[in-house]
């Protein structure tokens, strides 16, 4: 391992961590997090070892391996260090982080984001152009029939339009206080960092990422679902420290995920030349830091 104690802590603290992700994925297989959205329809994903031989069987398990080692099986279209299953945790299963199953039920779907209806695999593109700092693969290239395949089996039995308990990530209230970066700050230092870097950076561990960066170079960009506060905050009420989901009260998920977002990271896509105007024509919400000025800093300047 290495890059582990630039923030000095201990081997022993690290291993703990470690352990803690394991236990995070026995903890989610055995049973699924209890959702806290309208439960609309409970569902189940179909057991991995039912996992079905044959062409269509090698679709969906070369999908599983994209989405868990994105890098590994899609480079051509990834340029961070994040994996699909960094965010739509325990490879897309557990409720509350964005489940696949519940997602492909639901498309066809008009997205605000492009302003028409997107087919699934239009979706699929988008995740790789933001949140993956990517490039789109063409219709119908191999990765996305892939992980079509994949999301398919997972919603085996799903209602077809049905709205799935667990759906997305979970709509905090409004906070009590206004989101507050030194607050942030500290909770990220007291719950965060040990595994995230003290520069959110991430660690490896053999040359592998083993704790995905929050941001900077290899993070996911300013375009990306997740740089959005409020999704931040709901993902990380849910879901963070690993293993510890529901632990920070919801004034402590919406000040970390303030200060997270309040951090460098790789340009939009979209970016016209000024970080004002890129502001105004796609993130012109109370919650987008991009184009705020942070200690004398225009936050996306940088082209
Ligand atoms: C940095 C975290 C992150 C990564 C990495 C990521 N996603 Fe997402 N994903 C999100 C967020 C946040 C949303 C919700 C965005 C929104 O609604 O604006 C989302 C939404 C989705 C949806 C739609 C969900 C729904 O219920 O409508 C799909 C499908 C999806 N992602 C697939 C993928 C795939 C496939 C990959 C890998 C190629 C990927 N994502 C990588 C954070 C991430
Ligand atoms: C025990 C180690 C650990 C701790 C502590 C931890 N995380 Fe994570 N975090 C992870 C891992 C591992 C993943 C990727 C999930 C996976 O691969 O299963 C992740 C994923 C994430 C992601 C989505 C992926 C990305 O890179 O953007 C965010 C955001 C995040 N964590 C925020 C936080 C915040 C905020 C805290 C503190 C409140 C925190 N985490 C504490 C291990 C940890």
């Amino acid at each position: 391992m290495k890059r582990l104690f630039s923030n000095g802590l201990s081997l022993g603290l690290v291993l703990l961590a470690l352990l803690a992700v394991d236990a995070v994925r026995a903890q989610t297989h055995a049973a699924p997090a209890a959702t806290q959205k309208n439960t609309v329809v409970a569902f189940q994903a179909p057991d991995e070892s039912a996992m079905p031989d044959g062409d269509y069987g090698r679709a969906v398990k070369l999908g599983e391996q994209i989405f868990l080692h994105t890098q590994l099986h899609a480079g051509a279209y990834v340029g961070n260090n994040l994996n699909c299953a960094s965010c739509h945790l325990d490879a897309g299963r557990k409720a509350n982080a964005s489940p696949f199953a519940a997602a492909y039920v639901v498309y066809p779907a008009y997205r605000s984001k492009n302003g028409h209806v997107n087919t699934f695999a239009e979706r699929l593109q988008e995740c790789f152009r933001y949140s993956m700092n990517g490039k789109m693969p063409a219709p119908g290239d191999p990765v996305l029939v892939a992980l079509e395949s994949y999301a398919a089996w997972l919603a085996k039995g799903a209602p077809v339009g049905g709205e799935i308990a667990g759906r997305g990530f979970p709509k905090l209230a409004k906070p009590a206080l206004p989101a507050d970066y030194l607050r942030g700050s500290q909770v990220y230092l007291q719950s965060c960092a040990l595994c995230h870097g003290a520069n959110g950076e991430g660690q490896l561990s053999d040359g592998k990422m083993a704790f995905p960066a929050l941001w900077g170079k290899q993070s996911f960009n300013w375009g990306a679902g997740m740089h959005s506060v409020d999704n931040a905050a709901g993902f990380i009420k849910a879901n963070m420290p690993l293993a510890l989901g529901n632990s920070l009260t919801d004034q402590q998920a919406w000040d970390v995920a303030l200060f997270v977002d309040s951090h460098e990271r790789p340009q939009d896509p979209r970016f016209t030349g000024s970080a004002e105007q890129t502001r105004l024509k796609y993130h012109d919400s109370p919650y987008s830091m991009y184009g705020t000025v942070l200690n004398g800093h225009v936050l996306g300047a940088q082209p």
